[in-house]
């Protein structure tokens, strides 16, 4: 079929939006016909060519929501026709290592050939003119349908917009998932959260859910952390040089119980870890670093206690997690019409991109007919 697509052309241009074909899904694949797209740094961040595993052509987007049209014969059957679905740029196969364990959301099934732009079988179904186009995340959702992985696809709720569920396939999930499931804050302690765009908003919801006691967000910008007090935040500082003298000073000296970083910036990295509480203080890194970038922690602050943890998509295991947070959303719980501060059709998916640059609004998403 012909779809309308934003194919990523060469690093550093626009997006070129353009008409190219998507075959049938093949086993284990669907057809979904995407009705929403949240505009991530990530894809920014393969489209400026700074991303070092990047691939150009490819269809961009990975924050996609939309209904199931077909699936592909012989597969498990994991969704079916008319299911609403977030999908998933890290699947969840339940069956390999990483599935069986509760410890990880790191699913192993299909992510050699989704690094490659190709879907399990090592082909494409995105074509131009003949030619193979690469898919992007296992996902390539800044188009009006995709064929995807079922493992790569969660059922939600049909009740829940479209638009509404698609931060829930990344950024949401991932600042969500980070307090829940990868730090598992506790009840009544304190946490820290660095960065207040949807990642780190999505960190101050989670500790909110978790019923923290307090909850610190950390932010440059004064508008941010009005969007955080909304969202929980109990306190708010402006970024500063003595943010974490700031912070022990808040604590006893002691420092947060959880600390979260959600900027992609290795100071504010540290930060993060040298704020964590000593004794048993956990920080939890959610940004993605520049390439080349490393983390500096002085070891003694580990020997007394602090320890530092990683987050993909926070920890989430998308298929048996990701529908019950749109559920947490349905009752009330997480205001993402608050989140969602643009919504544009395809062809303004690089006013998006430069919108992110200027830090106006929290998420665009692209809406499709
Ligand atoms: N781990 C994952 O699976 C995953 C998923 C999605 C995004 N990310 C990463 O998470 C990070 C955050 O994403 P986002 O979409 O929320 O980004 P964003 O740019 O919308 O938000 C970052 C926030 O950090 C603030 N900030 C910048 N410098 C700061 C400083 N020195 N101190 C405190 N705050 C500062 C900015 O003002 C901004 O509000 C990015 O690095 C992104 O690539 C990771
Ligand atoms: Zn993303
Ligand atoms: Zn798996």
């Amino acid at each position: 079929m012909k779809i309308r697509a934003a194919v990523l052309e060469e690093f550093g241009q626009p997006l070129a939006v353009q008409e190219v074909d998507l075959d049938e899904p093949k086993a284990g694949e669907a057809l979904v016909r995407l009705a929403a797209c949240g505009v991530c740094h990530t894809d920014l961040y393969t489209a400026s060519g700074a991303d070092p595993t990047g691939y150009a052509p490819c269809v961009l987007g990975h924050e996609g929501a939309g209904v199931v049209e077909k699936v592909g014969d012989g597969g498990r059957g994991l969704v079916a026709p008319g299911d609403h679905v977030v999908t998933l740029f890290a699947p969840e196969c339940g069956e390999c290592v990483h599935c069986l364990s509760p410890r990880t959301n790191r699913c192993t099934a299909i992510r050699d050939m989704q690094g490659l732009g190709l879907l399990p079988d090592g082909t494409t179904r995105l074509q131009r003119e003949g030619e193979p186009l690469r898919h992007f995340m296992g996902t390539s959702t800044f188009a009006e349908y995709a064929v995807i992985p079922e493992i790569a696809l969660a059922k939600v709720d049909p009740e829940a917009p479209l638009a509404g569920c698609a931060p829930f396939a990344c950024g949401l999930s991932t600042g969500i998932g980070a307090a829940l499931y990868t730090a598992k804050v506790e009840a009544g302690s304190t946490c820290a959260v660095f960065g207040c765009g949807l990642v780190g908003l999505g960190c101050v919801i989670g500790c909110r859910l978790a019923d923290a006691g307090r909850i610190i967000a950390i932010d440059l910008s004064e508008q941010r952390l009005d969007e955080a007090r909304h969202h929980g935040a109990t306190d708010t500082r402006v970024a500063g040089e003595d943010t974490v003298e700031w912070i022990r000073e808040q604590t006893g000296g002691f420092g947060a119980d959880f600390t979260f970083e959600a900027t992609g910036n290795v100071n504010v990295m540290r930060q993060a870890a040298e704020s964590a509480r000593e004794a048993w203080g956990l920080a939890t890194m959610c940004g993605v670093a520049g390439k080349g970038e490393t983390l500096d922690i002085v070891p003694r602050l580990l020997i007394t206690g602090r320890r530092v943890a990683g987050s993909s998509f926070g920890g989430v295991k998308g298929r048996s997690q990701v529908p019950g947070l749109v559920d947490r959303w349905l009752a009330g719980e997480i205001d993402v019409d608050a989140l969602v501060t643009d919504r544009l059709a395809l062809d303004g998916v690089n006013d998006a991109f430069q919108a992110m640059e200027r830090q106006e609004g929290i998420r665009s998403v692209v809406e499709f007919d």
